[in-house]
């Protein structure tokens, strides 16, 4: 070895291109409604072609008629070859994966009583073992593109705090901080930068059910959120692009809480 070592510093970002994914794609699981459906409109919005698996197509073509560059795949996210096929779409179509995020979710309810085995499984094989598989097809398709990429799971503020009836979905929900951590070092020397996001509650039409509401609103739930109000669908997906954008290039292994400040106060 000769010469003295120097530092090299990376080439300065401008910040024009900080939120363009004009050229890139994006797939998006449960992006048929809710949560998914605005993360889907957000990447389509930044020039992002974005491809939704989902159960159902639902509201996305809503977004096709609007101009925007988003098509669905049927994909159930518990079925690997579905999730395989799911990707394999995106390839033929756009001939590349930049981000994954890993949105479909389920959020039954029940009393610790009444959780049996297989109420269990379906909250684990949707919530966690789905997320895993989706984001390690993913990531073996980056790899071999050799260009990096994003991986963004939906993890929630039941992950960090418990609430009564949600049992097996808070255990769901932290097992995903965990494995996005994992994930972050494994895909690291990849350039593939892993992060979760943790919405505390959040207007969809899972959440919006009229005998869920209820519960929220009899519960006093909202007094304790300091903004006073749900999250907007797309306040969520603002900061998953965010996460998955250039902006957050030395970004990896970390969650985004954006619950209006719920975290901080009790139940
Ligand atoms: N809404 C909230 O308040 C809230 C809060 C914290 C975290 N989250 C998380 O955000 C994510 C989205 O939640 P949401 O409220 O938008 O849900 P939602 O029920 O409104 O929509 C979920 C979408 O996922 C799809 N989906 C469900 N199971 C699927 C499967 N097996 N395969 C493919 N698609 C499937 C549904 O068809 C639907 O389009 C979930 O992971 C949820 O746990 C939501």
């Amino acid at each position: 070895m000769s010469g003295t070592p120097s530092y090299k510093a990376l080439p300065y970002a401008p910040f024009d291109g900080l939120l363009d994914f004009r050229g890139k794609t994006a797939v998006v699981t449960g992006g048929g409604d809710g949560i998914g459906l605005a993360i889907a409109r957000r990447f389509a919005e930044a020039g992002a072609r974005v491809v939704v698996g989902d159960l159902q197509a639902g509201r996305t073509g809503e977004l096709a008629a609007e101009g925007l560059d988003v098509r669905h795949v049927p994909t159930d996210v518990t079925v690997q070859e579905q999730v395989d096929g799911l990707l394999d779409a995106a390839m033929a179509a756009h001939g590349r994966i930049d981000v994954f995020v890993n949105n479909a979710g389920i959020y039954p309810l029940r009393p610790v009583d009444d959780v049996d085995g297989a109420f269990w499984d379906r909250m684990f094989a949707v919530n966690c073992k789905a997320m895993f598989f989706g984001a390690q097809a993913a990531s073996r398709r980056m790899k071999a593109q050799g260009q990096g990429g994003a991986i963004v799971n939906l993890s929630s503020i039941c992950g960090h705090k418990p609430m009564p009836n949600h049992c097996a979905y808070d255990a769901s929900k932290g097992a995903v901080l965990a494995m996005t951590r994992n994930l972050a070092l494994a895909l690291a020397p990849h350039g593939i930068r892993v992060n979760s996001v943790s919405p505390g509650l959040t207007a969809t039409p899972g959440n919006l059910k009229p005998e869920l509401f209820r519960q929220l609103q009899d519960s006093g739930v909202l007094d304790h959120i300091p903004l006073r109000r749900q999250a907007e669908p797309f306040e969520i997906a603002s900061t998953v692009l965010f996460l998955a954008s250039p902006m957050a290039s030395y970004v990896t292994g970390t969650d985004l809480l954006v619950d209006g400040g719920w975290f901080l106060h009790g139940i």
